[in-house]
């Protein structure tokens, strides 16, 4: 049976981003030497790709940086199309993933509409639809122990009385894909409706954020269905958060009912260069990839012995579920008192009993695996 979907009264303050401490925050409370703080709560990755140093040292970018960047980003466009087997026009780059939601937000949420949210998800989406005058709608995801999957039916009736759905696959916070074909049924089941009630069909966005991970995306899908926004960044696999470079992608008339809402020149010089050579030179994401899945597994298999209890992964984060939300932060006090930041969930969250914990470099895990074997009286 599909729960019924929550819908979060129409804000007079739209929901907002929350970070964890920064790191002089976290070394003025716990005393810690704000150099030995590590972020387990970002996703991102431990080092960039050295080719982000060379360009750097170098100097030479697309335009002097005493002039604003290209306005049409033509070569990092050209490189995204070849990386993602997509036509230039089919690219429209953001400021990181984060500017492509709000500008698809801009483009297709009117104030007074709707958005769904398959919860839990990641949070901008409820933030981007809020801040437009939005509802944001929460359909509750399946259970953990049938993989968080998207309640399919639940998801397409709600879909009906919405301008957008948001989907994220591989999903942040939960880590896990969809099952195949699942968003492809999906999204033939939303076109479905919207002809027999003779309407267009709400504007679908996967956000593929962790698409590399698992060296699989649902692109194609966009040739049949106008209405689907990819969402695709340099932050996550190809380790280069810092540039915040992101993409929407999405047929050529898609994209330009979004393009009119791009502001001029939101991504520096500096990242139109390196992102553009990163895409280009794909071996240090793959590298990076690699190393995600090899450490993955130690990491996880670490902190089970250390009798945490680890749900399966397919992305660069780990998420660790406690007996309890007390419990859950008991542990996030434990890592912070070793300056380790993990992401927490606030209570009332749906996961306010479980820790989100980034897949960092071997020492950096062995110090959190070090660290969780104590909070847990083990021996580390
Ligand atoms: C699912 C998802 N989408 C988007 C983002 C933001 O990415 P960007 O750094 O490209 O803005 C994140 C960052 O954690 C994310 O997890």
């Amino acid at each position: 049976m599909s729960p019924t979907p929550v819908t979060y009264a129409l804000p007079t303050q739209p929901a907002s981003y929350t970070w964890e401490a920064t790191d002089e925050e976290v070394a003025a409370r716990y005393g810690v030497d704000p150099a030995s703080i590590v972020r387990f709560d970002l996703n991102t990755s431990p080092q960039p790709p050295e080719l982000a140093a060379r360009l750097l040292a170098a100097g030479r970018f697309e335009s002097p940086l005493s002039e604003y960047p290209p306005s049409d980003y033509r070569r990092l466009v050209e490189a995204a199309a070849a990386t993602y087997g997509v036509g230039a026009d089919e690219i429209l780059v953001g400021a990181g993933a984060d500017e492509i939601l709000d500008l698809v937000g801009k483009a297709f949420l009117p104030a007074g509409g709707a958005a769904v949210i398959p919860s839990p998800t990641y949070a901008m989406y409820r933030v981007v639809t809020e801040q437009r005058g939005a509802a944001a709608v929460a359909v509750s995801r399946l259970p953990a122990d049938e993989g968080w999957a998207l309640d399919l039916a639940a998801v397409r009736a709600a879909a009906g009385g919405a301008q957008v759905v948001w989907l994220c696959s591989p999903n942040n916070p939960t880590a896990l894909a969809e099952p195949p074909g699942a968003i492809s049924a999906l999204l033939d089941g939303i076109a479905a409706d919207a002809a027999a009630a003779g309407r267009g069909p709400a504007i679908v966005v996967l956000d593929e954020a962790y698409a590399e991970f698992v060296d699989a995306s649902l692109l194609p899908l966009r040739v049949d269905h106008p209405n689907l926004v990819v969402v695709r960044t340099a932050s996550k696999a190809y380790a280069l958060a810092g540039l915040r470079v992101g993409f929407a992608i999405a047929r050529p008339e898609t994209i330009a009912r979004i393009a009119p809402y791009r502001p001029p020149g939101s991504i520096a010089t500096t990242s139109v260069t390196i992102v553009t050579a990163a895409l280009l030179a794909p071996e240090a994401m793959l590298a990076n990839v690699a190393r995600v899945e090899s450490e993955r597994a130690r990491f996880a298999a670490g902190l089970v012995a250390a009798g945490w209890q680890v749900g399966p992964s397919v992305t660069n984060f780990l998420l660790v579920r406690f007996a309890s939300a007390e419990a859950a932060a008991a542990a996030a006090e434990a890592l912070l008192r070793n300056g380790l930041v993990p992401r927490t969930f606030a209570a009332g969250h749906p996961l306010a009993d479980s820790l989100r914990l980034t897949v960092r470099d071997r020492a950096e895990n062995d110090r959190l695996i070090a660290a969780a074997a104590a909070a847990a009286g083990g021996s580390a």
